[in-house]
């Protein structure tokens, strides 16, 4: 049965891996010793983190992507959970498969993170687990581009093919963060929204948000949108509709405490602020500012407390 478009979901389909972040003073020197002010363990991974993000600022949410079934494949379902998440759709992989660690350094004193990320045999999400979803559940698909081009472009072209055949559309937003993979370009031609990281422009020498935008939207498919976060200088986006560029300036916390996952903070922020029905501007603008709190916060458990107008 068609759930109503109220009562629809948010997936985002993409990583989850556990990251193992360590608080310094100061950024290590290399081959010293020094005591640190923290660690723990967080979940991350841009597609959980953007799926819990959403979920914290008001909308059903659900994540997809492969997991293990190790100690760590444990604490990640849980914490899941803990945020009111689905992840029982998530394609559960058995025996020696291991949830991908990154070991992420966060700087005290201005907010920096370094992540330094290990992948062992966690597979991607394939297109045939992607064919078990019931896509009536969803009003709205959010994909962080993966090294797998062939899966991830059947499943997006399976979900313009669901389109084709209902009245209410799901609508697919991208990720194209990592630098040097070209070859996942080829999925912008599904997606309704696309997200370019500054890491992904800078490796193109593309020097700003706006440039990153006039270039990308003639690699989109008509009428579609192309959004990029430019760290301290905010975000440009800009529609095919209208051909208008908006941009919003960042909204930086008092003191820059943790930069870790602002990026999947700003996605997750925009999607919402485009499924409720904002402007373009408006849903950028409520992404540099859920992104700007979020960077004055240790995690992001923080964000569900706050109101944002
Ligand atoms: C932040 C993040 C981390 C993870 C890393 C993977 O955007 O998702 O949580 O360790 O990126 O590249």
């Amino acid at each position: 049965m068609d759930a109503n478009n109220d009562q629809k979901t948010v997936l985002s389909v993409g990583m989850m891996c556990l990251d193992i972040v360590t608080v310094c003073r100061s950024y290590p020197e290399e081959d010293t010793d020094q005591r640190v002010l923290d660690y723990y363990w967080q979940r991350g991974g841009n597609a959980s983190t953007t799926s819990t993000v959403l979920a914290m600022l008001g909308e059903r949410s659900e994540f997809v992507g492969a997991m293990a079934t190790d100690i760590e494949s444990n604490f990640l379902r849980d914490n899941l959970k803990s945020y009111g998440v689905k992840c029982d759709n998530a394609m559960v992989c058995e025996s020696d498969i291991k949830t991908p660690v990154s070991m992420v350094i966060i700087n005290q004193s201005n907010g920096s993170r370094t992540i330094l990320h290990c992948a062992k045999n966690l597979p991607e999400v394939s297109f045939s687990h992607f064919q078990t979803l019931d896509l009536s559940q969803y009003k709205w698909i959010h994909i962080e581009a993966r090294p797998a081009p062939d899966s991830y472009s059947q499943i997006m072209r399976s979900i313009v093919e669901h389109n084709e055949t209902v009245s209410e559309k799901i609508t697919i937003s991208l990720e194209l963060e990592k630098p040097r993979r070209p070859e996942l370009d080829t999925l912008m031609q599904y997606a309704d929204v696309v997200f370019i990281s500054k890491e992904k422009a800078d490796d193109e020498r593309l020097f700003s948000k706006e440039d990153v935008v006039r270039t990308y939207i003639k690699k989109c498919k008509a009428g579609a949108v192309v959004i990029c976060a430019w760290g301290d200088q905010g975000a440009a986006a800009l529609s095919s509709k209208d051909g208008v560029l908006c941009t919003s300036p960042v909204f930086p916390p008092e003191t820059l405490v943790d930069t870790l996952g602002a990026g999947d903070t700003f996605n997750a922020a925009t999607v919402f602020g485009l499924c409720q029905g904002q402007s373009l501007q408006g849903a950028i603008t409520l992404g540099c500012k859920v992104a700007g709190a979020k960077c004055g916060m240790k995690g992001n458990n923080g964000l569900k407390d706050m109101k944002w107008d």
